[in-house]
């Protein structure tokens, strides 16, 4: 071991484990690359005030959770907490809702950063996938994320989630609803920083987990009840859009999120396996956010889902991946001349597209044999001086244990055959 450690609430993905993360990846984002989503890659890091302005400066993420840091050229930026912000950035830097019809639609995948208290499912960086719709109001296109969401994590053999579903008004309606909600609120008996809170952001005292704050909550005024006509229509589309998909869903009126931009439609999967960090994705529309930062009005709908917690759900309802073997061919060469031969063949192998490894710095041919089974290889290939002197090469099946002289130059088109 080195002196050192990954830092306190991150961890490395090493193999075989990290296979997993790369399957749970390419699950997520499958549907999404089949449905239209190009790809997009922005940097790790960002000005800090376009998180400041975009997720909020009430919100738990800008005030307490970013990685900041001034450059050696006085610029401030910040690891990103969130990939919303940066991709809507992004698009609007390039011009892509002028370049082509809208949405823009676009698929992400990366690193992400929170200083938060690390526990079981919630670590200081942690990797996402994430969705973003840009520039259309469209119910369908609500849905369409939500089904998507839910039909990766039906791939993956996932069936221990819930998918909770919320509307959040718009800046007709919110507003007011919000006022009624601060009278209501200030009437209540509530420590110093949650009465604070009642002025920035009183939505997200309902969603205060303590018992003692939940029991005075009874009878809080409900958005739902302060949704305009607009947002109740819309709502009510998305609801009868994703249920004719077979999609099941929870109204949660509650439900508000820990990031400011959100208007409308809101959502979160929670995984019942995970205890406290439940929520293994979440998303909703966004329609301001492109002011918010400078841009035209664009409304907007995306999602991300952890890519962490992903995998601990797949831990907890027992699910193993069905991942193949990264190694087809292993070639075990007895002797200096089998070496250069079948060193030549494995370099051929991989040229034909066979996944092809070789036995380095073994010694005997048992060490060899252990090197083989270990590389999960369904071949082996085993060379030595007498099997160069006629010519051939023993090809084994380490499944069935049979094993075949195979003339050299006829390797590759037999293991061709073989593997199928
Ligand atoms: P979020 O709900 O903050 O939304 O994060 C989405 C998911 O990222 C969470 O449900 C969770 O699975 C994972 N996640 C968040 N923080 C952590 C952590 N500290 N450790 C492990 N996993 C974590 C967003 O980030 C929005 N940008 C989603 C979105 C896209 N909304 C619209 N478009």
């Amino acid at each position: 071991m080195s002196t050192f450690k990954a830092p306190k609430g991150t961890y490395d993905l090493i193999p075989p484990y990290s296979a997993t993360y790369l399957a749970v990846r390419d699950a997520i984002s499958a549907p999404l690359r089949a449905s239209g989503y190009g790809y997009i890659e922005t940097p790790g890091f960002e000005d800090v005030d376009l998180f400041a302005r975009g997720v909020g400066e009430s919100t738990d993420i800008v005030t307490k959770e970013m990685y900041t840091l001034t450059t050696k050229g006085g610029a401030n930026l910040a690891l990103r907490p969130e990939g919303t912000a940066s991709v809507l950035r992004a698009a609007l830097e390039a011009n892509m809702h002028k370049a082509g019809g809208l949405p823009v639609k676009l698929w992400y995948s990366g690193s992400y950063y929170r200083y938060e208290r690390p526990q079981k499912g919630r670590y200081r960086h942690f990797s996402q996938v994430g969705a973003e719709a840009i520039g259309a109001e469209d119910p369908a296109l609500d849905a369409e994320l939500i089904i998507l969401a839910d039909q990766a994590y039906r791939t993956l053999g996932l069936s221990n989630f819930r998918i909770l579903l919320n509307s959040l008004g718009d800046k007709q309606c919110r507003p007011v609803y919000r006022e009624a909600l601060q009278g209501f609120l200030r009437g209540l008996d509530l420590d110093e920083e949650t009465v604070r809170r009642i002025e920035i952001n009183p939505l997200r005292v309902l969603d205060d987990k303590r018992a003692e704050v939940q029991k005075q909550l009874v009878g809080a005024p409900m958005l739902r009840d302060y949704l305009c006509d607009d947002c109740k229509a819309y709502h009510e589309e998305v609801r009868e859009l994703i249920g004719a998909a077979g999609v099941a869903f929870e109204d949660d009126e509650k439900l508000v999120r820990g990031l400011d931009y959100y208007t409308r439609t809101t959502f979160e999967f929670v995984h019942d396996g995970l205890g406290s960090q439940s929520a293994v994705g979440g998303g909703g529309r966004y329609d301001g956010l492109s002011e918010m930062i400078g841009g035209p009005a664009l409304p907007s709908v995306g999602w991300a889902l952890g890519v962490d917690r992903t995998v601990l759900a797949l831990q907890a309802e027992g699910i193993e991946l069905d991942i193949p073997a990264p190694t087809s061919v292993f070639a075990v060469a007895l002797g200096e001349e089998a070496r250069k031969v079948l060193f030549g063949k494995v370099t051929e192998l991989r040229k034909e597209g066979i996944a092809a490894d070789f036995s380095y710095g073994a010694k005997g041919l048992k060490s060899h044999m252990k090197n083989a089974n270990r590389s999960g290889a369904r071949f082996t290939l085993v060379a030595g001086e007498r099997d160069l002197a006629e010519g051939v090469v023993q090809l084994k099946d380490m499944e069935s244990g049979e094993q075949e002289a195979v003339a050299l130059e006829q390797v590759t088109e037999r293991l061709r055959a073989k593997l199928g």
